[in-house]
């Protein structure tokens, strides 16, 4: 039998014979499909892209029934479990395979050069209010970025696009510390060259009067798990935006703020945060039937519940459910754990939540290990920004170099207004 799809339009009796490719055919493939010669043809609609692939992918694999997560075809468990480092993992990402021995050092070598930020990016940062989210700073000082980086506007040069590569998985750590510092009225902490990628992050953070900070091996071992585990997840909402920015062929300093920005968002990365407060809110194991009742009625959402391609546990959130406890063992049990693992018994037995396969995601523990390591709660996405800034460009980069891609416009149905003639203002009803 052939790979293609016979379409009948019924409106004319024409047969078309559409090709299959890798169980898709192309949208531009049903355009031909008519009623008169001088129609547009036919699109497909699909809000929020819920059966559209907009790419094709060797970075990440996922199977949302299955609950499986593959990085360049290797399990997030084994990655999780055998990765001694978070380049390691951004290496991988970044070039398609595990690095060697040479490589591994020179990746090393060439993103830690790159850990400092220019002295004018503090007076950028002196401009926030100590209260100033995090998250919004963040995303302001990445996009700063490309104003002291110009060169990094010529994306197709292959040294330049490098370059930026390493700028920004080296200095992401750093602003996301310095904004930190600043929030808590702290001088800021230059990079400790000399400390593992999440050993360095945290002594930016929290290096007081000490010479040299030295991080609690466990503390920098679960922050290095779960920076691996955040760090890239195939056409989630902000890598479709870096993808989408990227495609303007704007610097990448400029496409990483706004998928930093579209990360935010409490539906998308804001959720360990907003899991958080939701369970402040919730406060008591007694309050959680009331909690399920508003959900179950629609006036709210269990935030960390649920995900557009998880219809299973999702994988990252069993990993970061067992290194909760590890890091328990050293800072003291999260006193919200028993409420989060309330929340999920009954949610998981209701059938709520059982017709609409919601489980678990990746924010739902992970808040409470942030929690009990010091991190404030507005600090959460910042901390999912990090890691996740290797996956946007890992993106970026695949996107820059697929022939098949060109500026991202998607089409629309118009409904609005026919044409119709100005109306002075003494004539308006
Ligand atoms: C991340 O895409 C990615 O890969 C993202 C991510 C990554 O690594 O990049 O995995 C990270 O963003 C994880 C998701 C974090 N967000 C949250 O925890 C916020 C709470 N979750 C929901 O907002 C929701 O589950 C989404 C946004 C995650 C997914 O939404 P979908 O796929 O659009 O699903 P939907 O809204 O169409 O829901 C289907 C049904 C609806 O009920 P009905 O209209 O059929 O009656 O399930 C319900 C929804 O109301 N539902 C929930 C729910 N999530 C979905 N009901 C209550 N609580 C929830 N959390």
């Amino acid at each position: 039998m052939p790979d293609t799809l016979t379409i009948l339009d019924n409106r004319t009796g024409k047969k078309y014979d559409i090709p299959i490719e890798n169980d898709a055919i192309r949208a531009m493939d049903l355009r031909q499909i008519k009623v008169k010669d001088d129609d547009f043809g036919m699109m497909t609609y699909d809000p929020a892209f819920m059966n559209t692939a907009s790419v094709k992918s060797r970075i990440t694999y996922i199977d949302g029934d299955k609950g499986i997560l593959h990085y360049r075809g290797y399990p997030i468990e084994q990655l999780a479990e055998h990765s001694t480092s978070f380049l390691e993992v951004a290496y991988l990402l970044l070039h398609g395979e595990l690095p060697n021995s040479p490589q591994i050092d020179a990746w090393r070598h060439n993103i830690k050069h790159h850990t400092f930020i220019h002295e004018s990016i503090k007076k950028l940062m002196e401009g926030f209010r100590y209260d100033a989210h995090p998250m919004g700073m963040f995303i302001s000082t990445i996009s700063a970025l490309s104003t002291f980086y110009p060169e990094a506007k010529e994306i197709l040069n292959p040294e330049v696009r490098q370059k930026q590569i390493y700028r920004l998985i080296g200095k992401v750590p750093t602003i996301a510390a310095f904004a930190y510092r600043h929030s808590k009225g702290m001088p800021y902490i230059y990079p400790d060259n000399n400390l593992t990628y999440a050993g360095n992050f945290l002594s930016m953070m929290y290096k007081i009067g000490e010479p040299r900070y030295t991080p609690n091996p466990v503390l920098e071992h679960a922050l290095t798990v779960l920076f691996i585990l955040h760090a890239d997840h195939e056409q989630n909402c902000s890598t479709n935006t870096m993808r989408s920015i990227g495609s303007s062929h704007i610097d990448p300093f400029s496409a990483c703020a706004g998928a930093a920005a579209a990360l935010w968002g409490p539906l998308h990365g804001g959720a360990n945060e907003a899991v958080l407060r939701m369970l402040d809110e919730i406060g008591s194991k007694d309050k959680v039937p009331e909690i399920i009742k508003g959900v179950k009625e629609g006036k709210r959402k269990l935030m960390g519940f649920g995900h557009r391609i998880y219809k299973n546990y999702d994988p990252r959130a069993k990993v970061i459910k067992k290194l909760a406890y590890e890091v328990f063992e050293v800072t003291g049990k999260n006193p919200k754990l028993d409420l989060a693992l309330e929340l999920e018994r009954i949610a998981l037995e209701d059938e709520y939540f059982v017709k609409r396969k919601l489980y678990p995601n990746v924010d739902f523990y992970s808040g409470l290990i942030y929690e009990a390591m010091g991190f404030p709660m507005d600090f959460f996405p910042v901390l999912f920004a990090i890691p996740r800034t290797a996956g946007w460009l890992a993106h970026w980069q695949e996107h820059l170099d697929d022939p098949d891609q060109k500026i991202a416009r998607p089409r629309q149905i118009f409904l609005g207004a026919a044409k119709r003639n100005w109306v002075p203002l003494n004539k308006r009803s």
